[in-house]
């Protein structure tokens, strides 16, 4: 099973294993409210029914998926441990040796680069644990998410066609495939 570190330090965040506890729970709740507007339209879960029992539920789901080592959920933190979003390496395969990221920063935080850092500071991590193949999925509408693998040199596999329901608009979101592979990582270092 891989085993992750639990915090990842970069040069203006850090990335810190996410745990259940009351507090967490309602400063991501908190987050979450604050960024609805632009976490809505690409993330089913952010509403305004999202409510703290949702957090801390999530939280203790990031837990059990760590223990299992099929997921490895990081909350992102400033240099003053303000919660600022969340990164995630998901469906970890390890016969594969591949895994997916997933992200969202709160509203204040964006355009800053931050979610790039995260991101670099997920591929040391993982690909030094052996990891061969990360992909990261965004909506072919969000530009903002899909600059993110771009600017990094990700690799776009091709679409998938109306390949996510957005019940929000009622209608099918074609699904843009980015892959970089550990080999490309080695190449770049
Ligand atoms: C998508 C999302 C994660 C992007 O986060 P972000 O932190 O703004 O993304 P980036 O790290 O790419 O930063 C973007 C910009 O910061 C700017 N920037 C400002 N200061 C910077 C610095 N010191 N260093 C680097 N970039 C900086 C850059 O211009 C960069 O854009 P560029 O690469 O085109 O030049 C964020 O908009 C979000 O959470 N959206 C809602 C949820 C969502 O869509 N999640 C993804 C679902 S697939």
């Amino acid at each position: 099973m891989i085993i992750a570190s639990e915090t990842l330090k970069g040069q203006r965040i850090t990335l810190q294993k996410a745990v259940k506890s009351f507090e967490m729970a309602q400063r991501h709740n908190q987050e979450v409210k604050k960024s609805l507007a632009e976490l809505s339209p690409w993330l089913g879960w952010a509403t305004q029914d999202y409510t703290i029992e949702d957090s801390y539920e999530y939280l203790q789901g990031c837990e059990q998926e760590w223990e299992k080592g099929i997921g490895f959920n990081y909350m992102i933190l400033d240099e003053n441990k303000n919660f600022m979003g969340m990164i995630s390496a998901l469906n970890v395969k390890e016969v594969d040796k591949k895994l997916e990221i997933g992200y969202w920063i709160s509203s204040p935080f964006v355009g800053k680069g931050y979610m790039q850092e995260a991101v670099k500071l997920i591929e040391k991590e993982f690909f030094g644990l052996g990891i061969n193949r990360i992909v990261i999925h965004t909506d072919v509408l969000n530009k903002k998410s899909a600059n993110v693998p771009q600017k990094l040199g990700y690799v776009l596999e091709g679409i998938q066609r109306q390949s996510l329901w957005n019940k929000k608009e009622q209608r099918y979101r074609d699904i843009n495939t980015f892959s970089k592979l550990r080999s490309e990582y080695e190449q770049n270092l």
